[in-house]
């Protein structure tokens, strides 16, 4: 369509003082009124109030997060070239700027300008994930795009699932888009190997956590006992068995991500040393707490307990009971690592409820990282504070006298 041609949607002044200073999204609330008829999915002009271009996106008018911008650019063409060019940047970004290798988060949003689009790279695989109307009708030019930027790449896995697919109205698919018929690979991480087998949860891993995963293995001496609570696929349980731990026991409550765990383990040959338990990590946790049970280090990497806003007092709750519990099974003079990935609970935020559960445990904590967040290749947009998610404290942990 010319631009000429496409529907108008003018914002208010707070929205357009955010996209001012480099916001991609306007949500519903920052709608002031839509002029001309617009589908989920179609190109859109921004306009202030007063009627200043703000820039042209994707729209949705059945999602909350309105409005997606693509470029501030009036004449750009929104389509397969420009997406080529985008992708092709920010795979440069991770390879040239940051020195990943064939293991990384390729696309990751608006923070590489490409909204609703995630792409995770494991070596020859690349998952991908659409969670916008918009970019879904150029999902075949994007898996194209990545093929050509990365020619290790030989198959493109459409990972197109989850709430967010639901919220912009959106099928859930998950197959083969484009190359060769494969979903599961070896990564190396750190000292640690992985299966990763796209058909599991997110992309297929949580490579946001790689870094926090690898700091880990400096606090693992021979003796210790280890408890991995939240392991998915096995992360930090492995990289402490590798590390040397004597004993590792991991929870998760999803038995596909337990059995796949176990054939980590037995891959990096630290199966002796883990024990898996299958279930609900609160009950598991108050269990072993019942019975005295003790730890060098406990690892807490639960999923996003607060997914709206309005989720957040809940949520906080959650957080409360889990870190609470797992640091009355930490020694005294152990570790605690704590993570959360709810982008709508703040670094601040996370100490406060952290602070509490400390206090009602009766601990003293000290920190001995610094403010870990999601790794590099998940880059957070300074304008754009969706992009910002993950925090992971390292703590030492000591009882109150
Ligand atoms: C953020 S992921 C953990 C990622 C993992 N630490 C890693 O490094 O790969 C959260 C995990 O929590 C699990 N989970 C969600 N609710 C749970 C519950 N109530 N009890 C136990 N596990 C749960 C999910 O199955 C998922 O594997």
């Amino acid at each position: 369509m010319n631009s000429a041609e496409e529907p108008k949607v003018v914002v208010d002044a707070q929205a357009a003082r955010a996209i001012g200073k480099g916001a991609m999204i306007v949500f519903k609330k920052g709608v002031v009124r839509v002029e001309g008829k617009v589908r989920p999915g179609d190109v859109v002009e921004v306009y202030t109030r007063g009627g200043v271009f703000l820039g042209r996106g994707f729209a949705n008018p059945n999602s909350n997060i309105m409005i997606r911008l693509v470029t501030r650019d009036r004449e750009a063409e929104i389509g397969k070239e420009l997406f080529r060019e985008r992708i092709r940047k920010a795979n440069d970004y991770r390879k040239k700027f940051l020195g990943y290798g064939t293991v990384y988060r390729m696309v990751y949003g608006e923070a590489d300008y490409l909204p609703g689009l995630i792409v995770d790279r494991f070596n020859e695989i690349a998952s991908l994930q659409i969670s916008s109307a918009g970019m879904e009708r150029f999902k075949l030019d994007v898996a194209e795009a990545i093929m050509e930027v990365e020619k290790g790449v030989e198959t493109v896995f459409e990972k197109n699932t989850g709430r967010s697919r639901r919220r912009e109205g959106l099928p859930e698919i998950e197959r083969v888009l484009l190359g060769r018929e494969k979903w599961r690979t070896i990564i190396q991480e750190g000292r640690a190997r992985f299966i990763v087998d796209l058909r599991g949860q997110k992309t297929g891993f949580f490579l946001d956590q790689r870094e926090n995963r690898i700091a880990l293995e400096k606090y693992i001496r021979p003796g210790m006992r280890v408890l991995d609570v939240f392991t998915y696929t096995g992360g930090f349980a492995i990289h402490a068995a590798v590390a040397g731990a004597d004993e590792v026991v991991a929870v998760d409550k999803s038995p596909q991500a337990i059995k796949t765990a176990e054939e980590n383990a037995k891959l990096n040959d630290v199966a002796d040393r883990l024990r898996f338990i299958t279930g609900s990590a609160f009950q598991v946790m108050e269990d072993m707490a019942g019975r005295g049970e003790k730890f060098d280090v406990v690892v807490l990497d639960p999923p996003a307990f607060v997914q709206h806003e309005k989720d957040l007092k809940r949520g906080l709750r959650a957080y409360f009971n889990v870190n609470y519990t797992g640091m009355k099974l930490v020694k005294n003079g152990g570790l605690l690592v704590t993570a959360s990935c709810s982008q709508h609970v703040d670094m601040q935020t996370f100490k406060d409820m952290v602070i509490a559960a400390a206090a009602k445990a009766g601990k003293f904590l000290k920190m001995v990282e610094p403010y870990r967040t999601q790794a590099p290749d998940h880059p957070i947009l300074m304008a754009s504070k969706d992009t910002e998610y993950l925090k992971c404290l390292f703590f030492h942990v000591e009882d109150m006298r």
